[in-house]
């Protein structure tokens, strides 16, 4: 009888696999593991997974304010910080957004409902003048607009309550701020703006501060010349031209 039988199919072990739920699910955790190992492992032996890029730099004092009132007031809810690396956005807001230029965001603002335009890149676009007229009354400069105004802060004196506590704080979260940058930050934050003060070497410590009085009012440092600072700011530090040549070298290379 025995010599009968059938020869051994070439996938036996294949079926006994299938047919017993117990092994099947070991062999099926076993194989998913060996992938998730082979992605997730990496991550714990690399100090970051983002790309460094030149010009990258903390937040100065005065921006950090200006960034706190933009989440104090919600900007982010009509406006993103991020762009997609599709041809319209790019053609409309300029070079997609770099993982690197929110690596010192907390919280990141990247968002997802655009009632208004993305910000990501709106540092230099339009003057000072133009900001400050359009957060005071959107619908004097932009007649179709539907943002609110925002008035109130070219009126409120800026009030930081800790400067130096702030910048500890994001420290703790990586932001590298220096001793220095901590101990002179209230110093820092009201230099920034007020062409009276003394900024010392506060643009050697932040590459590409813009030192100036934002708000048109130089008598006292306001919400909106903070709010001012950052806007002007966004988008302004890494020169993506330069980036993307690079990229487009390294492309060029690899081929
Ligand atoms: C209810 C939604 C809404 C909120 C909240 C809002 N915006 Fe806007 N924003 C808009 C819309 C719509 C536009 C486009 C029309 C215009 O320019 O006013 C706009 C335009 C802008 C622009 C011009 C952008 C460009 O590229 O033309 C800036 C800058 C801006 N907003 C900043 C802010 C800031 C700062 C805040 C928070 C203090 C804010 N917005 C809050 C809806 C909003």
């Amino acid at each position: 009888m025995s010599n009968d039988k059938p020869k051994k199919e070439p996938f036996e072990g294949h079926k006994k696999l299938e047919k017993n739920i117990t092994l099947l699910a070991a062999a099926t955790f076993v194989t998913v593991a060996i992938g998730g190992i082979v992605e997730i492992a990496p991550l714990f032996w690399i100090d970051n997974t983002i790309e460094e890029v030149e010009g990258m730099r903390p937040y100065t004092p005065l921006e950090q304010a200006g960034r706190d009132i933009y989440i104090r007031e919600g900007c982010y809810v009509c406006h993103s910080q991020m762009i997609r690396p599709f041809r319209d956005e790019v053609e409309r807001y300029g070079h997609y957004s770099l993982a690197a230029e929110s690596m010192y965001d907390h919280p990141f603002q990247w968002g997802s409902k655009r009632t208004g335009p993305d910000l990501a890149r709106v540092g230099g676009r339009y003057s000072d003048a133009w900001h400050v007229q359009h957060l005071i009354d959107p619908r004097s400069v932009v007649p179709e607009s539907i943002m609110p105004p925002y008035s109130f802060l070219a009126e409120t004196p800026l009030e930081v309550p800790d400067a130096s506590a702030t910048l500890t704080a994001l420290r703790r979260v990586g932001v590298p701020y220096s001793d220095i940058d901590i101990e002179m930050a209230k110093t820092d934050l009201f230099a920034q703006a007020d062409p009276d003060l003394d900024a010392g070497d506060l643009e050697e410590r932040y590459p590409k501060t813009q030192i100036r009085d934002f708000d048109g009012n130089p008598d006292v440092v306001t919400e909106m010349d903070a709010l001012i600072a950052y806007l002007q700011m966004l988008g302004t530090l890494v020169d993506v031209d330069s980036v993307a040549a690079q990229e487009e070298l390294a492309e060029e290379k690899g081929r």
